[in-house]
């Protein structure tokens, strides 16, 4: 595994970036991703806005190299992790889902300790260190006094931080999340989204989080890129500077109020009917 403080020099790039999937009944094949140039290349967190259906996910996951059952991906263009084209699952690089992904058959302690029972991890480990590594986890999502529970005994919440805590014991340099936080009650949430917070205060990685909540973009964005409707291309990409964590009263400043209708124009005008905005 790479040195997980070495994050200077990180990078994920997509270039030209096209994605097709192939229609039923011999029907032109649908363009969701068309011609997508990007580039990440710090630690910091980068929010992916665009109306529903339009190819977040399909991006995110070419970026996971988590591939769709026979479907070329993608279909022209390049993604390059620190330089090198990537056509498979990459060390750096781990996802989160917005369903947790949790074994339910499992403790917590197990789930958060499930990468170490693949050879991959196993092997590069004594078992003393990658136990260690699932007791810090753990204690850095604040669920020690949960660890023998199992994910039907915790709150939805709790189960996203296990699947957190699951991402974070394999200090990945890159960490892909696919609306993590969605399923969760806007207090959840709010708590959830300051852990994340501090997490990557704490463990600077390059994080992309994929969101349909305008507020979450503003609260949790160093950079805020937002894809047009289908097929997707960058319809805006700007920074924040404004630190972390963002007060109630930066969230009602002018500039916020700008940055938020700034991109509620392009889901406008890209038609999405399901914008959500929490405060
Ligand atoms: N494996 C697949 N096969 C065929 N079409 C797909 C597949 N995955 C996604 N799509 C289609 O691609 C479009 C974008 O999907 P997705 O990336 O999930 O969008 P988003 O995450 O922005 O809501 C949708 O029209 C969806 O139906
Ligand atoms: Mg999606």
């Amino acid at each position: 595994m790479s040195d997980p403080m070495n994050t200077a020099n990180i990078s994920i790039e997509l270039r030209n970036i096209c994605q097709e999937y192939p229609a039923p009944n011999g029907q032109a094949p649908l363009r969701v991703l068309d011609d997508i140039n990007l580039t990440l290349d710090k630690p910091s967190i980068t929010m992916l806005l665009g109306p529903s259906g339009c190819g977040k996910s399909t991006l995110l996951r070419m970026m996971g190299s988590v591939r769709p059952l026979g479907v070329p991906t993608p279909t022209r263009g390049e993604v390059l992790i620190n330089g090198v084209p990537c056509d498979g699952p990459h060390d750096d690089v781990v996802m989160v889902f917005q369903r947790y992904a949790n074994r339910p058959d499992l403790t917590v302690w197990d789930n958060v300790a499930f990468p170490f029972t693949l050879k991959l991890w196993r092997d590069r480990f004594k078992r003393t260190e990658w136990q260690a590594m699932v007791e810090q986890a753990l204690l850095d999502v604040g669920l020690s006094d949960k660890k023998n529970m199992r994910p039907a005994q915790l709150s939805g919440g709790q189960n996203q931080r296990v699947a957190l805590a699951r991402a974070l014991v394999l200090r990945p340099r890159i960490l892909l999340m696919d609306e993590p936080f969605g399923a969760l009650d806007a207090q959840t949430r709010t708590e959830t989204q300051l852990l994340l917070t501090e997490l990557h205060r704490t463990h600077p990685c390059a994080v992309v989080f994929v969101t349909h909540d305008v507020s979450e973009a503003l609260l949790l964005g160093d950079r805020v890129v937002v894809l047009s409707s289908q097929p997707a291309k960058i319809a805006d990409d700007f920074e924040i500077s404004e630190p972390r964590p963002r007060s109630a009263t930066w969230r009602r400043s002018s500039e916020a109020v700008r940055l938020e209708e700034r991109i509620l124009d392009h889901l406008h005008a890209a038609g999405q009917g399901q914008v959500r905005i929490t405060v």
